[in-house]
């Protein structure tokens, strides 16, 4: 009989065409409980989750819903998954790694440049009619500053590759040294302390793990320079935010760029958006036509294959493959 998926996410129609060919499909819409549209004498029936971040997937859901053989996060990030979990109960994770490390790199180079070249102020100057006044005050250049990458997996050697075009020096600092980036001088292994210690602009690659959390707090702040600026695109959660806020109100360090924050989303009333100087994105980094397409594709791809037996193409919990009997 034919596998049931539920599906907290809108995919276009050829999508879920394909997954209607192969599967009975639950909606369950992004933000809701699937417990209400899943009742509890079908639970056991449900074979795969097909979500975005805000599907939440613990034990105690596994548990209730024991039938799981796959769970596809449309994201790369996976915090909001139990992984350990879902491996001890024998449940395929997947993910969307590669597809969207462009876009993320590529915004990622945008907030450098918003917060470093005051980008933001700018466009209110010409809009507020200040120009007409008088002139937009001085601002940083990239050139010969020294970007400090927190992480160097995949997107973190694409931020320093487009980096690099703009005569930025790179130091990054990860458990492991990056051979290819070393001997291709990319960039250059430092010590944690060096990294926020040498750098104009700190930008933030790591996923978001229990190591990580408030990895960067006031501790690691009070290491940089009061010129340089810190970057986000990772997770929010990484960042001790309240130590943020203050540092950037007692201008301790020059800036900010954000497209991740603590707890999503924020309101105008957020004490980041009573801030001049950070500049603050709806987590979008991936958020592209072209990159949401490809992450969807590869989201379906996963779940298809997980369902069928068959390898995903991209599996967290790699050591559940091969599959035992
Ligand atoms: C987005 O935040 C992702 O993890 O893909
Ligand atoms: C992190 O930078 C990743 O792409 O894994």
């Amino acid at each position: 009989s034919r596998k049931k998926i539920v599906v907290s996410l809108t995919v276009p129609a050829d999508l879920r065409e394909r997954l209607q060919n192969e599967f009975d499909l639950i909606d369950l819409p992004v933000g809701g409980n699937i417990d209400d549209v899943v009742p509890a004498s079908d639970r056991a029936g449900i074979h795969g989750l097909l979500g975005t971040l805000r599907l939440k997937v613990d034990d105690a859901l596994l548990a209730r819903y024991p039938g799981v053989e796959v769970v596809s996060n449309y994201a790369v990030g996976f915090d909001n998954i139990d992984v350990d979990a879902a491996t001890k109960r024998n449940v395929l994770v997947c993910n969307t790694p590669e597809v969207l490390d462009k876009a993320v790199a590529d915004l990622t180079l945008g907030l450098m440049l918003c917060a470093m070249r005051d980008m933001v102020r700018g466009d209110g100057f010409v809009r507020g009619g200040k120009w007409m006044k008088g002139a937009l005050p001085l601002s940083t250049d990239l050139a010969g500053k020294t970007l400090g990458l927190l992480g160097m997996g995949r997107i973190g050697r694409m931020v320093a590759a487009r980096a690099k075009a703009f005569d930025m020096d790179v130091i990054y600092h990860n458990r492991k040294k990056d051979e290819a980036a070393e001997s291709s001088g990319l960039a250059r292994w430092v010590e944690r302390e060096a990294l926020f210690r040498q750098s104009d602009v700190v930008s933030v690659h790591v996923p978001l793990s229990d190591e990580t959390t408030r990895c960067v707090g006031a501790r690691e702040l009070g290491w940089m320079k009061p010129s340089a600026f810190l970057v986000n695109t990772a997770r929010g959660k990484v960042l001790d935010e309240d130590a943020l806020v203050e540092f950037l109100r007692e201008r301790k360090i020059a800036g900010a760029a954000l497209d991740v924050m603590t707890v999503e989303p924020i309101g105008a009333d957020h004490p980041l958006c009573q801030l001049d100087n950070v500049v603050l994105q709806p987590h979008v980094a991936s958020g592209t036509v072209e990159t949401r397409r490809a992450m969807m594709d590869l989201a379906v791809e996963n779940l298809i294959l997980g369902l069928r037996g068959e390898r995903p193409r991209a599996l967290v919990n790699a050591g559940l493959w091969p599959r035992k009997a």
